[in-house]
């Protein structure tokens, strides 16, 4: 798969997850943009990409905020002049507060909604308009969507409908939009997030029992964003190492 003609958008690239997404698209001759909020960590990244040959360009965004995703979709425009893919995968996942929905702050609660799943839906009107047919859009869920077990979970629901309404909305104009439903995925983020013991497990109980690596998700990431995917819409595809089974 070369996207060496394609131009993609990556949210929350600046570590993690994101970061990997980012750098295997650029391997793969995409040139990337490089959107996040942290500046340090995604002028790093887009660093990184150029100092291997790749083409890429940091972005300040907020996903929650619609002038800054228009800001991002007019930036990137203006560099690369055209946008194919957007990938969704910025969110509030790594030191999050864990209160019970009974008791949470309900502005931490907005804040939260508003980022992880509004998010996908802010940054998609402000880049799709733009978009040709052929172009795709991918967004972060997560195996938490099915496991009801705090609001972080509930975000992650909501979003694999935002991404099943927004495949029957811009299906007719050639876009498709599908969502990668990772497994635990070893990133410094959830390491923060979940206690060791917790991982531990996890794993035990999964039939390919080892945490994922952004490596792991990036090539399904490249083939859901590809032409290969050519009649692949409105599917939220676990990638999980069988976590999760959905018969
Ligand atoms: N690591 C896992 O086990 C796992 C599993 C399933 C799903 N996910 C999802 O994968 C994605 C990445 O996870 P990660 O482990 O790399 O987390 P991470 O916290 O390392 O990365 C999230 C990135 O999003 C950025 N971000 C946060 N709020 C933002 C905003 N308002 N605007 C722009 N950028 C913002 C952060 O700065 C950070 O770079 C998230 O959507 C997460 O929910 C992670």
């Amino acid at each position: 798969m070369h996207f060496s003609n394609k131009i993609a958008i990556v949210t929350g690239a600046g570590q993690g997850i994101g970061e990997g997404y980012a750098k295997g698209l650029a391997q793969l001759g995409a040139s990337v943009v490089v959107a996040d909020i942290n500046d340090t960590q995604g002028r790093r990244v887009a660093h990184e990409i150029e100092q291997a040959g790749g083409r890429a360009l940091f972005i300040k965004v907020d996903v929650s905020s619609e002038a800054s995703a228009q800001a991002l979709a007019e930036a990137t425009l203006a560099k690369f002049g055209g946008i194919d893919y957007l990938v969704n995968n910025a969110a509030m996942f790594g030191k999050l507060d864990f209160n019970p929905l009974m008791t949470v702050d309900l502005a931490y609660l907005n804040k939260l909604i508003s980022v992880n799943m509004l998010g996908a839906v802010v940054m998609t009107r402000a880049v799709a308009p733009h978009m040709q047919p052929g172009a795709a859009i991918v967004n972060q869920s997560s195996t938490a969507a099915w496991m009801n077990i705090d609001y972080y979970s509930i975000t992650k629901l909501a979003l694999n409908g935002i991404t099943c309404v927004l495949a029957r909305e811009l299906g007719p104009k050639g876009i498709r939009v599908n969502a990668i439903a990772p497994g635990p995925t070893d990133t410094q983020a959830l390491r923060d997030k979940v206690p060791q013991p917790y991982i531990d497990a996890m794993v035990v109980q999964m039939p390919l029992a080892r945490l994922g690596t952004p490596d792991d998700l990036c090539k399904p990431l490249a083939f859901l964003l590809s032409d290969d995917a050519g009649w692949v819409t409105g599917l939220i595809m676990n990638v999980d190492g069988g976590q999760l089974m959905r018969a």
